[in-house]
């Protein structure tokens, strides 16, 4: 059986970063709700588009985001989740539909998180994440082409800070109560981050 991991943090925390190489690395899927909801931000629900909600810092109604995480669980073995759950009754759903091998917590502090959010930018070719003071691309065409994201503005990165604290932190002590929880400190660079991301995994 492949590894279930969950992978906890605040927006820009380097969920979707450290994802990416989790996936390679154990050859399991990237379950990502910011990515799939992203690829259909137009798309109509009987709650609206998910655009209404994402653009505004807010987060997509659960019935919407449940559905993406079971459709994806179902059809993955192991898999890293990452943006999801984000409120106790999505976590109460995704206890009802698969069992976790691990909680990884990602903890950074809040200026680093809007540091690294309003500096990121992705390549829409390839879906690369960059940074403008970190992590540049050394390929001019790479570089000319990279894209800043419609919620990484700083005046949207504080709302989904504040949405985070009030709906997404109650998710992290809910599995610290657990004893489910490991805490790692995210302020490192990334390869150090995945390294200390591994040793607990392995
Ligand atoms: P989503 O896409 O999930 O965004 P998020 O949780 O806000 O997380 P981010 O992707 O912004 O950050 P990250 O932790 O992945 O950081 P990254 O690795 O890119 O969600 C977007 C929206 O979708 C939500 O606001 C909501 O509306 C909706 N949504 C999604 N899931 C939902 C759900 N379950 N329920 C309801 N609504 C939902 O890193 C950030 C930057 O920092 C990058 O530039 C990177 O290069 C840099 N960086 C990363 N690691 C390091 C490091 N160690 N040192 C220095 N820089 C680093």
């Amino acid at each position: 059986m492949e590894p279930r991991i969950l992978l906890l943090g605040a927006p820009g925390a380097g969920k979707g970063t450290q994802s990416k190489r989790l996936a390679d690395e154990y050859d399991i899927e990237h379950v990502t709700t910011g990515d799939a909801l992203r690829a259909n931000k137009d798309m109509e629900t009987e709650y609206g588009t998910p655009r209404e909600y994402m653009d505004a810092g807010e987060l997509v109604p659960d019935a919407v985001v449940n559905e993406i995480v079971r459709e994806a669980l179902s059809n993955a073995d192991g898999y890293v989740l990452d943006g999801y759950p984000r409120n106790l009754e999505q976590a109460t759903y995704l206890s009802e539909i698969t069992d976790l091998d691990a909680v990884i917590y990602l903890s950074v502090g809040k200026e680093e998180l809007v540091r690294r959010l309003t500096g990121r930018r992705m390549d829409p070719e390839t879906g690369d994440i960059y940074h403008t003071e970190f992590n540049m691309p050394d390929d001019e065409a790479v570089r000319d082409r990279l894209v800043q994201r419609d919620d990484d503005t700083e005046d949207v990165v504080r709302d989904r800070l504040r949405v985070y604290e009030e709906n997404t932190e109650p998710v992290i002590e809910h599995y610290r109560e657990e004893g489910d929880l490991v805490e790692i400190d995210g302020e490192a660079s990334p390869d150090e981050v995945f390294e200390r991301i591994v040793a607990v995994l392995d």
